[in-house]
């Protein structure tokens, strides 16, 4: 049966890089709308125009848009045994939109593991952060830094920071992320999907429990 996984927790807190182990793992699609919209920069789409104007300030990009963007995503066949979800739903009405979206074809969601880190440290990993153009891999200069700095390990591309990553946006985008993303907490908690993990540990330890209680919860 197909297992659908929302990744919770604010800017930094280690959702992206979870999320790149986890759908190993498991087999799942890694659904990234971040990277969705950022691939869409990339390529200079009229989607890529709109969020932009959102995500250089750290602000939300429109439901409608955000919600038509992922609901394509999901109907794709890499979706067939379910998908991992990074960075969506982030308002009340994208994670209404969801469960309106999954119950459709008769599936909901399984779990809902909300990784916990408190905001100054948030801070420090988003400044550290360089991510691979090519491949996606996120590292830190400090907490996973890549052999070679600047370079990837996997494919040799030079490494990028965000243009949201800059200190004045990263506390925007936390601020934004209390504001309206964070009522979600009680949301999944009430409808008894909530797990929460303490994201300040190392990656591997956040792994692994991780995927004890997404193996205990929903039988991954
Ligand atoms: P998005 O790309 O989703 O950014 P985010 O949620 O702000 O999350 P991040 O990617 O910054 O952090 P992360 O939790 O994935 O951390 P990571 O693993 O990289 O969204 C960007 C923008 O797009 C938004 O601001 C908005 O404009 C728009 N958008 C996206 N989705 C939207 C939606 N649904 N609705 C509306 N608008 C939307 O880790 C961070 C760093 O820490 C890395 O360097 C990593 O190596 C390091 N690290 C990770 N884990 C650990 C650890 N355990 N110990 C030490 N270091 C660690």
């Amino acid at each position: 049966m197909a297992k659908f996984i929302v990744l919770l927790g604010p800017p930094g807190a280690g959702k992206g890089t979870q999320a790149q182990i986890l759908s190993k793992a498991l087999n799942l699609a890694h659904i990234s709308s971040g990277d969705i919209f950022r691939e869409n920069l990339k390529n200079q789409t009229e989607l890529g125009k709109l969020a932009q104007k959102y995500m250089d300030r750290g602000a939300l990009v429109p439901d409608d848009i955000t919600i038509a963007m992922i609901q394509e995503r999901l109907s794709r066949s890499d979706c067939i045994n379910g998908a991992l979800l990074d960075g969506f739903p982030r308002t009340p009405t994208q994670a209404i939109a969801l469960d309106e979206l999954l119950s459709k074809s008769n599936q909901k969601i399984d779990c809902v593991p909300y990784i916990n880190v408190p905001a100054e440290v948030l801070i420090e990993r988003l400044s550290g952060r360089w991510t691979c153009p090519t491949c996606g891999y996120v590292y830190h200069e400090k907490f996973n830094p890549p052999t070679v700095p600047g370079i990837c390990d996997k494919d040799q591309s030079k490494l990028y920071q965000r243009v949201d990553d800059k200190e004045e946006t990263v506390k925007k985008r936390i601020d934004v992320y209390w504001e309206q993303t964070s009522p979600l907490i009680e949301y999944y908690r009430q409808n008894n999907l909530l797990v929460e993990v303490d994201g300040t540990q190392s990656i591997e330890n956040v792994s692994s429990q991780l995927l004890e209680a997404l193996q205990r919860i929903c039988s991954v």
